[in-house]
């Protein structure tokens, strides 16, 4: 090598800018530091941390099922586990597509030889009951899969647990990708007969990336169990899996530092509970959602089917995206997301993203973006939106 290349130091910002887009988000301190540890990947210790997941994750996903695994890889790779576990050459699956995350699905599927149907509805809009059952009164299907908050649009599944009774009618399993959702609002894996729901460390949970969680019904792992179909993969293969995040043995070696950031976000999930956390998520969104408009901006996904976890915002006046987002990370040290071909940008509000003080902060500086480029906002108003609401209020800690 001709010259090193520079140390971290002169690499990276300082400070690192606020992440407010649509993942990673921020993490405590707390989960920084066990991020930080290393201990041995087997053994009592990493015994008591992987029953700790395993019954934090129950109360997560609100199911009762012991089958709950960590895994190392990003939410694609849980995806990819989900996937892969029900579908193989000749068997059937309809895809709900609401945009990019939703169609990944249907990649995963055609690479393990399924025969993929895909939905997609109008824009804008969510999938209704009707458009599935019709879909099931026309083919047979063997797995639905669906995306519960579609990150790249914002528009949420509103129609999840309906949808989960007709797919159970008619006899197919469901696939619930809950990234931008577990533990920023509802999902009841239970109640809503659920087979396999998933998220990833980076998102609501405020853990770090590439360690990403799974949960299976009792059920559906008996089918999986007794598939006489080979497993496509090795490390994604749950069967495996269980073996180490249920029966304590080898499979591979954890990622120990993720899997301890992973077990120190879910309890401080659990220390504050989910109904105060779905709260703190909701009316940190609305707050926003509201000085955003105060200020001139508009959303891009209706009332109705909006995310609150990923706000998409409709760009203004058709300025250059790229130079706005550049604006907010150099001049005012935040970063937000672009979108994959829409005209639209996206802010977080995922587990540390849903503080008063980050979302004052974002506020601020996508207003002062726009007004650097001489697009019309109001940005005075807008603060002064957010100061009037009660989420401002300092003694909520929100
Ligand atoms: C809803 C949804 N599903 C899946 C993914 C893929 O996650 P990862 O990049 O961790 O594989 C994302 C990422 O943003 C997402 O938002």
């Amino acid at each position: 090598m001709s010259s090193l290349p520079p140390s971290l130091d002169q690499i990276l910002p300082s400070p690192l800018p606020l992440l407010m887009g649509a993942g990673p988000v921020p993490i405590p301190d707390s989960v920084a530091k066990a991020n930080g540890l290393v201990i041995n990947h087997l053994g009592e210790t990493m015994n008591q941390i992987v029953m700790g997941i395993n019954q934090m994750g129950r109360s997560l996903f609100k199911t009762q099922s012991e089958k709950i695994f960590g895994i190392s890889g990003p939410s694609s790779a849980a995806m990819e586990m989900a996937v892969s576990s029900l579908l193989w050459t000749g068997r059937k699956v309809l895809i709900l597509n609401l945009g990019t995350f939703s169609a990944r699905f249907g990649d995963i599927a055609r690479g393990v030889g399924a025969q993929v149907t895909e939905l997609q509805t109008s824009p804008l809009t969510t999938f209704t009951p009707e458009d599935v059952k019709e879909a099931f009164s026309k083919d047979h299907f063997d797995v639905i899969t669906l995306v519960h908050g579609e990150t790249s649009c914002g528009i949420k599944n509103i129609y999840l647990p309906e949808i989960a009774q007709i797919a159970k009618a008619y006899g197919a399993r469901i696939i619930v990708d809950a990234v931008t959702t577990l533990s920023t609002m509802p999902v009841e894996m239970d109640e809503w007969e659920l087979d396999i729901v998933f998220t990833g460390g980076q998102k609501g949970l405020s853990a770090v990336a590439g360690v990403s969680l799974i949960a299976f019904s009792e059920d559906c792992f008996n089918f999986i169990m007794n598939r006489a179909a080979p497993m496509p993969h090795w490390c994604l293969d749950p069967r495996r899996a269980y073996k180490f995040w249920v029966m304590h043995e080898y499979h591979y070696t954890a990622p120990v530092n993720g899997v301890l950031a992973l077990y120190e976000a879910l309890h401080l999930i659990c220390l504050e509970t989910l109904e105060r956390r779905f709260e703190r998520h909701e009316k940190s969104s609305l707050t926003l959602q509201h000085c955003l408009e105060v200020m001139g901006l508009e959303l891009y996904a209706p009332k109705g089917h909006r995310l609150n976890s990923v706000l998409s915002i409709k760009n203004k006046d058709q300025v250059d995206t790229k130079k706005l987002l550049l604006i907010m990370r150099t001049k005012f040290g935040v970063e937000i997301s672009g979108a994959f071909g829409l005209d639209i940008v996206r802010i977080g509000q995922m587990g540390e993203q849903a503080r008063p003080q980050n979302v004052r902060r974002v506020l601020e500086a996508l207003g002062r973006a726009y007004e650097n480029l001489s697009v019309k906002v109001d940005v005075d108003s807008g603060l002064k939106a957010f100061d009037q609401t009660t989420i401002s209020d300092s003694h909520i800690r929100l």
